[in-house]
């Protein structure tokens, strides 16, 4: 009997000098959803994902840090991969380039390209961009127009790669595989790229140190570049490829900055050392904030964690894949993802599935209907619908129509939504003579959400699961097959499942609060990966008991006595409120979540306490440059704002 045809995709081998925000997760999140949805249709399928660990940037940040370039590497690939663990993303191969088998890979890609008359000796003299690890075009003392990062002038002896002859070559191959570059508009991009020439590149150097060593030509080390890209084979096999049988990769997932280099470059390589070329390379959009690109070096970085955190990883899969047409650009602000939260989850498909459950259970004793056989136009349309839905999802899954899926099956929900206010069950359940109709109509429902599940589990695998259990379903749903997908699988007399919190409406300005909150807390390293995976709201850590701290730690925090001047609201935070605060040496701007309980026009002129020695952050995106002291009263945490209402105090007078 064959085996189950294979299907090999990778995300992008990120470098290591940061930690992953939303822009990697993003990467790493189509990958996953393709690899769930692959899995669906049968395929056996390896995802890789990986560290991209040599270059400059590397050996100056671990030397910035005081650690070898091996402690600083190690350290970080393992917080990496211990991330994507904790957000039940894990990739089946995850390479470092500082593995042996890659180096040997390299060694060994870098042989065949050389024995085949592609690589020759030379000296190169260019700006540099440190940050992007390319030579860029541009002269000495001008800054690198991609990220508009100084560039720096290198001299030195490397070998070359003929470059110059695969034009031909490679405006062949994508004149025979128009699917190679993915979208078309980046296709353009690349083809009038190449047709305007390609110069030879060098692809070792000897002015870097920390780089895989080109063998018997010591000092030369490769190019980070024809280095990080080789992981990819590496991950599959390297020299034994054809043995796992992964290789060529079905698709490169990236970002839209590095397609010139899986699109050029690397299939240039594998030409020239006549290995097979990957199917696809699939260049995905930018998340911007304030219309920039996150990135570290701007300082506009969102990080998955407090996402997770406080509206659980399905949340963040569903909003960035639905937010964004594939291949596009997206805006990323926590307002549409929260307004998405709790409109399309916690009012869509979390209300849906709680109601059909609960009317099950109250109408039916929790067990699914069964229905009498026959044509019934009364729920004929939600059929069709459905029917419809399972055709066309898979097309748009099949092409990586991300948005267009989601967007088919929230339909799906919404039809449900309405069949179900005009049928009614809740009025049917009164009169027992309609018994058979409101079986078919809470079958209807019940199978329609079973199937959107079916379909939204390659974006949504934990609350899908936690719907197909709820839906008496006891079996993994990642092993559900979408080809056998169909209506009316859900058997008559199926008990329903325990009924689970799927996504609780939260207030958006709450939410926001919490997120930001946790986003301007320093970065906690990765120790372990998470005991379950942080999906659905990560459960609050167990208390310990507190901790005695000494005098000499209560005296780093520095308390004045502060006098508010102006205070206001701000639109979209219903908690807070912006202050200005004299702390006797300066004016300072802080905000409080202190708006449903004071009216800010009462509290010019108030002293308060006030820490003035925190590190600044952002609130809402405003910018907060220290902490009011208040009492927090009762359950709900009402704020009573310390004060000195008998004395006359000194503003800027300490607290001890
Ligand atoms: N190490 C190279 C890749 C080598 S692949 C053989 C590299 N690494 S990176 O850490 O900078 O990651 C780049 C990838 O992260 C991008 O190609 C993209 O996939 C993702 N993103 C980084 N910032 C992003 C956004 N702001 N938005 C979306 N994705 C972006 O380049």
């Amino acid at each position: 009997m064959p085996g189950k045809p294979k299907y090999y995709l990778t995300t992008p081998i990120y470098y290591t000098n940061g930690l992953p925000h939303i822009g990697h997760t993003y990467s790493t999140i189509v990958c996953d959803t393709i690899r769930r949805y692959k899995r669906m249709r049968g395929y056996d399928v390896v995802m890789t994902t990986g560290a991209d660990e040599h270059g400059v940037n590397v050996e100056r940040a671990a030397k910035k840090a005081g650690v070898a370039e091996s402690e600083f590497v190690a350290k970080m690939a393992a917080e990496w991969k211990a991330l994507w663990d904790e957000l039940g993303i894990p990739s089946d191969e995850f390479i470092r380039t500082t593995d042996l088998k890659h180096a040997h890979t390299v060694q060994w890609l870098f042989k065949l390209c050389r024995e085949n008359g592609y690589v020759y000796p030379g000296h190169y003299t260019g700006q540099y961009c440190i940050y992007d690890n390319a030579y860029v075009d541009v002269k000495p003392g001008e800054n690198c127009p991609d990220c508009g990062r100084p560039t720096e002038t290198v001299t030195e002896a490397n070998y070359f790669f003929k470059l110059s002859t695969f034009q031909k070559p490679l405006l062949d191959w994508y004149a025979q595989h128009p699917e190679f570059i993915q979208p078309e508009s980046r296709r353009n991009e690349i083809l009038s790229f190449v047709e305007g020439g390609l110069r030879d590149l060098s692809i070792t150097r000897t002015t870097i140190r920390w780089g895989i060593p080109v063998p018997g030509e010591e000092p030369h080390v490769f190019y980070v570049w024809f280095d990080a890209l080789t992981a990819y084979l590496s991950a599959v096999g390297g020299p034994n490829y054809e043995k796992q049988g992964y290789w060529p990769a079905d698709v490169h997932i990236v970002g839209k900055d590095i397609i010139r280099f899986h699109t050029v470059y690397w299939p240039a390589f594998l030409m020239a050392a006549g290995l097979p070329l990957p199917k696809q390379v699939w260049a995905h959009g930018w998340f911007l904030m304030d219309a920039a690109k996150m990135s570290k070096s701007k300082g506009n970085v969102v990080t998955p964690r407090p996402i997770v955190g406080v509206l659980g990883m399905d949340a963040l899969r569903y909003y960035l894949l639905r937010e964004t047409v594939f291949g596009q650009d997206g805006n990323f602000s926590y307002d549409a993802l929260v307004q998405r939260y709790n409109s399309d989850l916690a009012n869509g498909l979390g209300n849906l599935a709680s109601r059909t459950a609960a009317m099950i259970e109250k109408y039916f004793d929790g067990s699914v209907p069964a229905v009498v056989a026959g044509i019934d136009p009364r729920y004929d349309a939600l059929l069709h619908t459905a029917l419809a839905d399972i055709a066309d999802i898979s097309r748009y899954y099949d092409v990586f129509n991300f948005s267009r899926v989601l967007e088919r099956i929230w339909n799906l929900i919404s039809e449900v939504d309405k069949f179900l206010v005009i049928q009614q069950p809740w009025t049917l359940a009164e009169d027992p003579s309609k018994r058979d109709h409101l079986a078919r109509i809470l079958y209807a429902s019940a199978e329609a959400l079973r199937i959107a599940s079916v379909l939204a589990h390659p974006v949504m695998p934990e609350s899908t699961q936690k719907i197909w259990n709820l839906l008496g379903q006891k079996t993994n749903l990642d092993l559900q097959s979408l080809d056998e997908l169909t209506w009316g699988q859900l058997k008559a007399g199926t008990q329903l499942g325990k009924s689970q919190a799927l996504f609780p409406r939260i207030e958006k300005a709450e939410a926001i609060e919490r997120m930001e909150a946790m986003e301007n807390e320093p970065q906690k390293p990765v120790t372990a990966p998470a005991a379950a995976t942080a999906t659905g709201g990560a459960a609050a850590a167990p208390q310990a008991a507190p901790e005695k701290i000494g005098i000499e730690d209560f005296a780093k925090v520095e308390m004045r006595v502060g006098q508010i001047k102006t205070a206001e609201r701000i639109v979209g935070a219903d908690k807070l409120l912006k202050l200005t605060v004299d702390i006797g040496t300066e004016i300072r701007q802080i905000c409080a979540g202190i708006a449903p309980f004071y009216e800010p026009e009462k509290l010019i002129g108030r002293k308060v306490a006030v820490v003035v020695n925190l590190a600044p952050r952002k609130l809402r995106g405003v910018e907060s440059n220290g902490m009011i002291i208040a009492a927090s009263v009762g359950p709900e945490g009402r704020p009573v704002l310390a004060g000195f209402p008998d004395e006359d105090v000194e503003i800027g007078s300490r607290l001890k």
